[in-house]
Formats: C-alpha cells, structure tokens, sequence
C-alpha cells in the first residue's frame, strides 16, 4: 500500500475539519437570558383547584450544555414529532410545513421555547387552542392560554411556509441544515441546523420519534430516515411517508429530496438495507456500499445488536466534503466516497459505527463529542483489522499517532473541544489512538466487553464521558482516572509503549 493512498484516508474527515479551522477567535453567539419571572395562576376551572395556586414558570430557553447554553430547552420533553412538509418548489425548497410536536411537561409552564428559524408561522396551537409567540432569533417563545401542568401531556401544532434558510452553525464552518442545490435538497443538522426546517428542542437530550411526511412534485422522491411505510400518488404529487420507531435526536432527522435509484438487500444476520443512489449515477458510485451488510454483522458482533430496524446509505448529487451519521440512513457527499475503494469504504465503516455510538448512544453534552467521533474513528482501524489483519491496523495507529503529532497545534484534546471547532480532528484520530490505548491497557476481551456494556446500558438513550469511564473500569476492574485524564485532557499525546509510539 502506498503511502499516499493511506494519507488518502485522513483527507476525508480533516476536508471538513480544515474547513472549521480558520475560525478561531469567533465566539459562538450567544442569545440574551432574560431572568424567568414567575406567573402566579388561579386557576378557575375546578372548585376545590380555587383553593391551591399553581405557580407556573416559564420553560428555560436551553437545554443546559455546558458548550451551547441556548440549544435546546427546558420544562418539557419531547415523545414524538410529526413533520408534515409539501415541497412546492424542488428548485427553491419553496414549502407549506406542519409540524406536531406531543410533549410532555417536566414542570409547571408558563411558556416554553422551542428552536426554530426562519419561515412565516400561520398559525401555533397548543392542544388545539390558538398560543401566542414570539420570536427571537432560534427561540420561538410559546405562551398557552393557561399554565400547563406538570407530568401533563400536551400537543403544539405549528404551521409555517417560506424557504429554509441557510444556517450558520456555532460549531463547524459549514453549512448545516435543509441545503437546496440544483436538482434536489438534502438535510445535514449537528450539531445545530435542524431548526433550520421544524420547530423542535434542539439537544440530543431530548430524543423522540418521528413520522415523516413529504410531499415532492412528481418525479421526485424522498429519503429519509426510518421505514417508508407509505407512498401516495396524488396526481402531480407524491408523498412519502417515514416512521423513525426509534428515539433520535433532532440533529439525526434527514429528509433528502432527488430522483434516486434504490436498492435493496440485507446482511447475512437479516438486517435490511436500502441503499439511495441518485438516478444515472455510475456503478463505481455504489462499490464503496457493499460490504456495508458484512460491516453491519461485523460491528453487531463487536459492539451488540445493530440498534435499528434498518439501515442504508444515500448519496447526495451535490459536491460537498461531508457524511453524516443521519439515523437508520448514513448520507455522504459523493466527494467523501471519491478517495479510492479503501479510503471510501473506511467512511463508510465510520458512518455505520455511529448507528451504534451517537445515534443509539446519544451525547448528554456536546463536550462530550469525543464519544462520538473517536469511536466511529476507531471502527475505521476495526474495519481494517477485519478486512486485512491485526498488523494492518498496528500500522493504522502508527499513521494516526503520526497524524496527531504532526497536526497536534490544530486540535484540541478529546475531552475539552473548543465550542466554534466543535468537529477538530483532535476529536477524532486522538480520541481514536485514546481507544487503542485502552485496549491494550486492559486486553482485547475485556476491551470489547467494555464496547458492549456501554452501548446496551445507554442504547436508545444519553451517557457522558464519566459513564464511559465507569463502565471502563466496572468492566475491567481497573481504576482508569489518570489513564483518561492523560488521554483526554492533557495538551500532550500520551504514550502507547507497546507500539514504540511516544511524543518526544
Ligand atoms: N458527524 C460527522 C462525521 O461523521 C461530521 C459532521 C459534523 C458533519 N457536523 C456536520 C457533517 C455537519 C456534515 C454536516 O464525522
Ligand atoms: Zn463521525
């Protein structure tokens, strides 16, 4: 293998990092906090309800991350989502949206925010009766007619119709969100960009389920993530109907609109694939995808059962240096699947394993990113340990360990990224070497062992680096503290003796 075939594999996450690199200096904005005040309601409604105040407070405007105060919100808890969108206009993604939002409260409210921008709102309703709003640049501000009670469930209907605009994420210097490009759209939202096309409580925090219906003039179709469980011809239209049975968080929605050829199959263990690929593309478009059912029973076996009901890929017509582990349906730039049949399939490999960590195992902060991206990082060397041999992946680490001392001033540690770098290749490759580190410091059986207990203790839900850790050292019966504290938050790439590998 030559070299520059394998410093081909580094090109395809660092296109994008380089891309948040030039922007350091720019703090991410912020939204003014107003202090809550307290509304002291008497409710009417019952007699014996005269006699006890319910003292309702607004819902707070963020989620609590410690790196994106304002993302997401407070008071409420989302179960399920229902995005009703009819695309008039394929060109300008010109639409009439509903989205239904069943909630629940988390303590009395008077209002609650919920993230959304851009659109002209026609109408919001909270359990069917017309709500006041206000909005302030991503807060849309909901005031019921009466206080919502906690523990209560409860339905907010918002109707909007414009553009979806383009986002500016606080986080990565790229573009996020509903993208329009000529002969289609695609979604991309982390870490901040679904806000971009429904109103929702922006924070992995707050998984749900979701239905999916989108309207597109005929020829066009939809990807999206989930199960098609419905298709209407209306005519001039079609719609298509997806239910994601599964709790996702917001930024893994997905709504892809083209005219693709779909292909089907599944892995030898049953899990079904379906496979996007825009009409007319060349067959080598598809080579990179079809390992993908050996890759999913392969990662089933290292990490446990695949968490969704299906999975697959789409491609997007569009050259745009990006994947995205978008839930049930991973999607990539064709320029990401463009690096030669290894460098491609390895992104591949890395999409798939976020299935497992960051979809199924969803981040309770985004500090925390780490758990995410070293871990579909360090699937990329499982991938290659698979396909070619435990040496194949020593040689994988000696390469990334190269990488990060050579590119050391660009990254931060994996534990502490910086809130505008969010997705720095410090993330990535030296939170992968983290991992390699700790197999060899507790062996391979207990290592995976770790993986598995990790992902089926958080599947469907949220953990956060001190999760991890325990489980480390449940699992191993080791006290790990300053192993992780050298690899996560020291400026200085620790040592791996058994590779040779050392920063001086
Ligand atoms: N999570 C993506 C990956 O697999 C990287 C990413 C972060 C991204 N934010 C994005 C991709 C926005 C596209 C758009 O590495
Ligand atoms: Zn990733």
């Amino acid at each position: 293998m030559g070299k520059s075939k394998c410093s081909r594999r580094f090109i395809f996450f660092v296109s994008i990092l380089i891309l948040s690199m030039g922007c350091t200096g720019i703090a991410a904005p912020t939204l003014t906090v107003e202090p809550p005040t307290a509304v002291v309601i008497e409710p009417s409604v019952t007699p014996e309800s005269t006699t006890t105040e319910i003292e309702a407070q607004p819902g707070a405007e963020g989620a609590g991350d410690s790196l994106y105060p304002n993302l997401g919100n407070g008071g409420y808890d989302v179960q399920h989502y229902t995005l009703d969108l009819i695309v008039n206009d394929v060109t300008t993604s010109e639409l009439v949206g509903k989205t239904t939002i069943e909630a629940q409260a988390t303590q009395d409210l008077s209002s609650f925010n919920l993230d959304f921008v851009g659109f002209e709102i026609t109408s919001l309703t909270v359990d069917g009766q017309p709500a006041e709003f206000e909005r302030n640049r991503q807060e849309l501000v909901v005031t019921p007619v009466g206080p919502l009670a906690e523990g209560e469930p409860f339905t907010v209907e918002v109707q909007y119709q414009g553009k979806p605009g383009e986002m500016d994420s606080m986080a990565i210097q790229i573009q996020t969100g509903w993208i329009t490009f000529d002969g289609g759209s695609f979604v991309l939202s982390e870490p901040d960009g679904a806000a971009s096309f429904y109103p929702v409580n922006d924070h992995p925090l707050d998984k749900a389920t979701y239905t999916l219906r989108v309207t597109v003039p005929e020829p066009f179709e939809v990807g999206a993530n989930g199960v098609l469980t419905e298709t209407v011809d209306n005519g001039k239209t079609m719609t298509f109907v997806f239910e994601a049975r599964d709790p996702m968080a917001s930024y893994l929605a997905t709504v892809n609109i083209d005219e693709f050829d779909i292909e089907t199959s599944q892995s030898e263990n049953g899990i079904p694939i379906r496979n996007y690929y825009p009409t007319g593309s060349p067959e080598e478009l598809r080579r990179p995808f079809e390992r993908q059912g050996e890759m999913i029973d392969h990662f089933s076996e290292l990490f446990g059962d695949y968490p969704f009901e299906v999975y697959g890929a789409l491609v997007i017509d569009f050259e745009f240096g990006a994947a995205l582990e978008t839930q049930t349906l991973s999607i990539f730039s064709k320029a990401m699947i463009d690096q030669g049949l290894e460098g491609s399939e390895s992104v591949v490999a890395h999409e798939l394993a976020h299935q497992w960590f960051g979809d199924s195992v969803s981040l309770g902060d985004w500090r925390d990113i780490w758990l995410n991206e070293s871990f579909a990082t360090y699937a990329q060397g499982l991938w290659t340990e698979h396909t070619q041999g435990r040496a194949a992946l020593d040689e994988w680490v000696r390469r990334s360990y190269a990488f990060v001392l050579e590119e050391n001033t660009s990254m931060s540690p994996p534990g502490e990224p910086p809130a505008n770098r969010l997705f720095n290749a410090g993330v990535y490759y030296w939170g992968a070497l983290a991992l390699h580190a700790l197999r060899l410091e507790v062996g391979d059986e207990t290592f995976f062992d770790i993986l598995k207990t990790y992902h089926e203790r958080f599947a469907d839900g949220n953990a956060r680096t001190a999760d991890f850790i325990a489980v480390a050292e449940e699992v191993s019966g080791k006290e790990l503290s300053e192993f992780f504290d050298s690899w996560l938050y020291s400026e200085e790439l620790a040592p791996i003796p058994a590779l040779g590998l050392e920063a001086n």
